[in-house]
């Protein structure tokens, strides 16, 4: 395996989570915080429960200023490089749960200048398009309407950018090389954009006039942009954001993080049910090479892909999970009942989820924040 990367634009290798949160310097969500969580929410997600969400920045005082009557409010984002694939759906799910339990508004930012910048080949036109089409995405999921803002960079930069500039003027290039890596032929809208990402987290405070703490749910590779922010929000006199820090959804391939880097291996929201088929059909369980093995010997749910899509998305009741792997582990269910059957249950998501996305289309407005 190669040796572990990863940047908010690049996993690579096998990804030691532990070493990452120490790399980075975040904290475990720790039993203590769960039960505090808990106290407020009344019951555990499974992305908490099941240590997926695992680390976080400032938790324990989030919740401090929550306990005082300081609401906090949340902020996400997207960089619309392509279709939504179900990785994404990870934060976006959790974020929706943290809403509906703690009843905050979400800014939902979408980076098509990111994208644009970042990507070669990538139009400002075709990240426009993606965005638009990820913004159904994020409405299929049922955020609230009343509570909820989303946000295109390039169709809201008259509001952001006097805030963005405000961010850039205190992070030098050699910060900025020293954390995204950067060098002398990066192109400067690049070096800049972190602080377009930077704004959303005090936005909201700008524009009440007072301060409102913030909570930002993410996968861990997003967090560079935030260790910069948090150092620069308190010279501009705002709270330092508060993280909640997501592992990667692995993709249909032996191991990794479910990517738009590998197609094959990701199902997108906007797979028709042949393709998702044809892409169970080919993923990596680490089963026995032949039934009679598999029989005897059994599997390994760990680096069973079909086994980890449950465990990330498809079943979020921990006894059905625990059986499902259970059948992995004791060799009686094989390879192709084992597909079959998530073929038939992503499907049935997607179904649903496909036709929430086209009700989407007429409700943008609803959501869509435009200067
Ligand atoms: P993007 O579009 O790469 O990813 C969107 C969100 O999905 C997370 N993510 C995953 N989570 C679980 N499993 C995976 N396999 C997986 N792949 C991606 C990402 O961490 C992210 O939370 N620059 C950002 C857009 C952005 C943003 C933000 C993200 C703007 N403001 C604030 C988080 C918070 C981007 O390109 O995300």
């Amino acid at each position: 395996m190669a040796e572990m990367k990863v940047t908010p634009w690049e996993v690579t290798g096998e990804v030691d989570y532990d070493k990452l949160r120490r790399d980075f310097g975040l904290d475990r969500i720790d039993q203590p915080l769960l039960d505090r969580m808990k106290k407020h929410t009344g019951e555990l997600h499974y992305l908490l429960r099941r240590g997926i969400f695992y680390a976080h920045r400032d938790l324990g005082w989030l919740l401090d200023e929550y306990e005082k009557g300081n609401k906090f409010f949340l902020y996400t984002g997207r960089g619309p490089s392509g279709n939504t694939h179900l990785g994404h759906l990870i934060p976006w799910t959790f974020t929706k749960w943290l809403q509906d339990k703690f009843k905050t508004e979400l800014w939902f930012q979408i980076t098509d200048d990111e994208k644009f910048l970042f990507k070669d080949g990538m139009s400002l036109e075709d990240s426009h398009s993606y965005a638009i089409e990820n913004a159904l995405d994020i409405i299929a999921l049922g955020f609230d309407p009343k509570r909820t803002k989303i946000f295109i960079d390039t169709d809201y930069s008259k509001t952001m950018y006097p805030h963005a500039v405000r961010v850039a003027k205190h992070i030098t290039f050699s910060t900025a090389k020293a954390v995204f890596g950067f060098t002398n032929e990066t192109n400067i809208g690049s070096i800049f954009y972190t602080s377009m990402q930077a704004v959303p987290a005090f936005l909201p405070s700008v524009l009440a006039k007072r301060n409102i703490p913030c909570l930002i749910p993410l996968a861990v590779d997003q967090d560079p942009h935030f260790r910069v922010a948090r150092d620069v929000m308190p010279k501009l006199g705002y709270y330092k954001p508060a993280i909640m820090h997501s592992k990667f959804m692995p993709g249909l391939g032996p191991g990794g993080k479910m990517s738009a880097s590998d197609p094959n291996s990701t199902i997108y929201t906007t797979d028709t049910p042949d393709v998702v088929k044809a892409k169970i059909q080919r993923a990596f369980t680490g089963q026995q090479p032949t039934r009679e093995l598999q029989k005897k010997l059994g599997g390994n749910p760990d680096i069973c892909s079909i086994c980890q899509f449950y465990r990330f998305f498809f079943e979020q009741d921990d006894k059905k999970l625990e059986k499902i792997f259970e059948s992995e582990r004791d060799g009686s269910l094989l390879a192709g009942e084992h597909k079959a059957d998530l073929t038939e249950r992503a499907n049935k998501f997607l179904a649903e989820h496909q036709k929430k996305r086209e009700k989407a289309r007429s409700q943008l407005d609803k959501f869509l924040l435009r200067d």
